[in-house]
């Protein structure tokens, strides 16, 4: 494929996942809210976030994770679809004298320097977009060395049957936004980040919590 064929791609692909997310934004938390829920309360847990620290959610979508974070704990969450970070707004605003500033960005351009951040989270986003290697390298930039970046996601599965209904069940997960067959290889290979605990999580274990050190 030529670069502009595959850049191009990668447009569309964002565009797409702009779109779906636009739409999902009326009815997410109907379906998303208590299926994934136990694994944002125990990444928030593994996080440990503490008053003073900053903190970046990546992905935040309608905010969901943002009532377990403490009072004192400074919080960016960042999305790329306008509508969601909208219910994030509303949800933020019964949450007094929380500190979280919500932005619209491409997290694979993070605008913030270099080692910024103490942890980063990322619930449910890296099998939504088009390139999540490119992510988790920002993600990796953007959080300081000894500090903790934490991972939710499905990956891609080593059991054969489940595997086969991964398989099916990809070009219809594509079209709604996300990879039922992200191997995991796509995040455990990002310089700078050392996993030290893996974990399943929600539902039937189907889902992982990974957690990394910023070396
Ligand atoms: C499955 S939702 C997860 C939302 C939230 N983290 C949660 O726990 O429910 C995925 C979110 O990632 C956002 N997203 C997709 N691509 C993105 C990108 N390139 N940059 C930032 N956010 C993105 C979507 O807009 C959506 O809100």
């Amino acid at each position: 494929m030529s670069r502009a064929t595959s850049a191009d791609s990668v447009a569309d692909a964002s565009r797409r996942v702009e779109k779906v997310y636009g739409v999902l934004a009326r009815v997410y938390d109907g379906f998303f809210d208590w299926a994934l829920g136990p694994g944002r309360r125990y990444a928030v847990s593994r996080l440990t976030p503490q008053a003073g620290e900053r903190v970046l959610e990546v992905g935040v979508g309608t905010g969901l994770t943002l009532p377990l974070y403490p009072h004192g704990c400074e919080v960016v969450g960042i999305d790329i679809s306008e509508p969601m970070l909208e219910r994030a707004r509303t949800r933020l605003e019964g949450l007094d004298g929380a500190s979280v500033l919500l932005k619209r960005m491409d997290a694979r351009a993070i605008a913030y320097g270099d080692g910024h951040f103490d942890k980063v989270l990322a619930p449910y986003v890296i099998s939504v977009v088009p390139n999540p290697e490119s992510v988790m390298v920002e993600m990796a930039r953007v959080c300081r060395p000894g500090g903790t970046v934490i991972v939710v996601n499905h990956f891609q599965t080593g059991f054969a049957p489940m595997a086969a209904v991964e398989r099916l069940l990809t070009p219809l997960s594509t079209w709604v936004g996300f990879r039922m067959d992200l191997p995991l290889t796509a995040v455990t290979g990002t310089p700078g980040l050392t996993l030290v605990r893996q974990e399943r999580v929600n539902m039937l274990g189907m889902w992982r919590l990974l957690e990394f050190r910023r070396t």
